[in-house]
């Protein structure tokens, strides 16, 4: 079968499983081409297939040379369905880390049951030396089903104040059109706060404390975005801006706790905005990340997931220039909110035009970097090429 991209706006209805080979190896290659640190042994990664969680473990895998235990909701090949582009990267992740010794664990599923804590739990005691000094939460989802009352709820990408009316990019059309994102109910900022805020985090970290396989000194960091006032309508204001500021107040609980029982830490980290399976879809942000792009590229301080991962665990989680901003969060993000930055992105956002949006943002750029997601735009990868479905539908991440 030769795949194709098949794009419905932000979303990828294809991915290509060699083209998901290329992209774990090069960050892989980026990792070992900058110098080895000094970082936790054993980590759980909670989100670990794609994104900001993905980069995670890489950096910590080939960096630091971590175990790793990876959890993450990915779908095989059915039928003529080639899986998931996090299935692939998964795939692929694991045999670059066998390949060097380093052992990687991966459990495909629910992270947010208990079922799934319960497995996790079970494999570090019995198989993963009983202890962890490190959990990831990278998770991003549209719905959860809270393990306690059985409910499934619902996440919206919405505003919290009033309609929003702003310009985004169709990767799809290749255009730049507007969109507008609606005020969501009361029971809409609930729901996304139950799936996107820090109750699972917590539970998470609650469960692993019960099971007695925290290590002394364990530290805790969950990602997230806060970003800069074009785009404070949509993010900090909306829906996902309620239920990171959750997130955020999760981490001080989980601090104290941490702190007193195991000399432990727990952090949120705000990130740079980056194209990701879960940022594609969020009205405008792709606009703004392609002019942000431009921007931080023209001044040489544009990083990729795995170069902001990397400088995150290097300089701040396991290094000794951690940037902590009043409110106990780690932010990589300081080069993309620096002023003039911002400055020249805001300048950039008042004169964009359907017209001219290719020329003045980063759009190939940020385009490149949304294919490359789903495997494809390799300039090394055959896409003319039959790719056996059967035969890799044997292999399991
Ligand atoms: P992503 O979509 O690339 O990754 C999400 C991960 O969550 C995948 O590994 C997926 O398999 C996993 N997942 C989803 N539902 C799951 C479930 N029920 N059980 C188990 N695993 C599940 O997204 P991303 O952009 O890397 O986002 C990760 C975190 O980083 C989010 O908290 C996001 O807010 C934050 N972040 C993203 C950006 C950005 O620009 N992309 C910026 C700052 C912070
Ligand atoms: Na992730």
């Amino acid at each position: 079968m030769v795949i194709k991209p098949r794009l419905k706006g932000g979303l990828a209805l294809t991915n290509h499983p060699i083209g998901a080979k290329e992209f774990v190896k090069r960050q892989i290659d980026y990792v070992k081409s900058q110098d080895k640190y000094e970082g936790p042994k054993k980590v759980l990664i909670i989100g670990s297939s794609s994104g900001y969680g993905l980069a995670t473990r890489i950096s910590l895998a080939f960096g630091a040379g971590a175990e790793t235990i990876g959890v993450a909701f990915e779908k095989g090949v059915e039928g003529k369905r080639a899986g998931s582009a996090g299935w692939w990267n998964t795939i692929a992740f694991n045999e670059a880390a066998k390949k060097e010794g380093l052992v990687s664990k991966n459990f495909i599923g629910d992270a947010f049951s208990m079922e799934m804590k319960d497995d996790v739990i079970k494999f570090i005691k019995e198989e993963f030396g009983g202890k962890i000094d490190l959990l990831i939460y990278s998770l991003a989802s549209a719905v959860r089903t809270d393990p306690i009352d059985g409910v499934t709820y619902r996440s919206a990408l919405k505003s919290t104040t009033k309609d929003i009316t702003g310009p985004t990019i169709n990767f799809e059309k290749e255009v730049m059109e507007e969109t507008t994102m609606g005020v969501a109910t009361p029971d809409e900022i609930k729901s996304t706060v139950k799936v996107m805020g820090g109750e699972d985090w917590k539970l998470w970290i609650e469960a692993l404390d019960k099971g007695g396989v925290l290590s002394e000194g364990f530290k805790t960091v969950a990602y997230s975005y806060l970003g800069p006032k074009v785009t404070y309508g949509i993010y900090k204001e909306g829906t996902i801006g309620a239920a990171k500021r959750d997130l955020e107040h999760t981490s001080d609980v989980l601090n104290d706790f941490l702190k007193e029982k195991y000399n432990g830490e727990a952090y949120v980290s705000l990130s740079k905005a980056l194209m990701t399976k879960a940022s594609a879809v969020i009205p405008i942000f792709p606009l703004y990340a392609a002019l942000l792009y431009k921007v931080m590229k023209e001044k040489g301080i544009h990083e990729g997931t795995i170069e902001q991962k990397h400088r995150l665990l290097t300089q701040m989680v396991y290094g000794n220039n951690p940037v902590i901003d009043e409110e106990r969060r780690l932010r990589p993000d300081n080069w993309e909110m620096r002023e003039d930055v911002q400055a020249e992105v805001e300048a950039l956002w008042d004169k964009v035009t359907p017209d001219n949006f290719k020329e003045i943002s980063d759009y190939a750029g940020a385009r490149e970097e949304f294919m490359q997601l789903n495997g494809f735009d390799f300039d090394n990868v055959d896409y003319d090429a039959d790719v056996d479905l059967d035969e890799l539908a044997k292999l399991k991440p």
